[in-house]
């Protein structure tokens, strides 16, 4: 058991959540990290976010005995992403566009009024768009027709636009307190906080596959072949 425990606090956040079934819901409770920083060992991450890194492993370890929850085959894996994520951002963003332009327009008064969110939702509909049509076009073709050569600077542009909504991620919980509506908000304020909520949960397990599980199943292909 102390072994596990060690290991955990020296391994990074990304491999964690990548090999156990469970972690990614461990790191979301505490606030940590796990899509686009998942690069740091789980007890720098923890230090930063003021979290205790034992409690943590306590609940990792508890875990331990779990499968990886994502499919082992590259092809099903690809499949899972784009109906599980692509097609499910692609029919709730809008949907929360317009909801969050009536709620700010009916409550542009209210001192808790979500000013900037309809624009920052229509923002991320608009980058994700771009983003996920590259990747099914080029890059999961490519990786699904199992493809030998050297993917490195596609999946590069992919990461660095991943850094870039999970920009957009903290500037909604920025803007909508942690997705806490007022004490007197209306039904469809409340609606459109928990959607906000369900898209930034999709959005960062999204990410989390593809950043650590997908992509480096070929940056270590290109990494092999880079040394001989
Ligand atoms: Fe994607
Ligand atoms: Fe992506």
């Amino acid at each position: 058991m102390a072994t596990t425990m060690t290991a955990f606090r020296e391994r990074t956040v990304g491999d964690i959540a990548a090999h156990l079934a469970g972690a990614t819901a461990v790191f979301r409770k505490h606030k940590i990290d796990f899509c686009c920083g998942g690069d740091v060992p789980l007890a720098e991450a923890a230090k930063r976010r003021g979290v205790d890194v034992a409690n943590l492993e306590t609940a990792l370890g508890a875990l331990a005995a779990a499968p990886p929850d994502a499919p082992e085959d590259t092809v099903a894996l690809v499949d899972h992403i784009l109906t599980r994520f692509h097609e499910t951002h692609r029919r709730e963003l809008p949907e929360l566009v317009k909801l969050a332009r009536r709620v700010e327009t009916v409550h542009r008064e209210h001192p808790q009024a979500p000013h900037g969110v309809a624009d920052l939702l229509e923002r991320a509909a608009a980058e994700l768009g771009d983003h996920m049509a590259k990747e099914e076009q080029v890059l999961f073709p490519a990786m699904q027709a199992g493809y030998g050569g050297s993917l490195d600077m596609p999946i590069r542009v992919m990461r660095h636009e991943h850094d870039g909504h999970a920009e957009i991620v903290h500037r909604l919980e920025e803007l909508t307190q942690g997705f806490a509506p007022p004490p007197d908000a209306c039904r469809s304020w409340q609606a459109l906080y928990a959607g906000a909520e369900k898209f930034v949960t999709d959005l960062t397990e999204h990410i989390h596959l593809e950043n650590n599980v997908l992509f480096p199943r070929f940056e270590r292909r290109w990494a092999a072949s880079a040394r001989l």
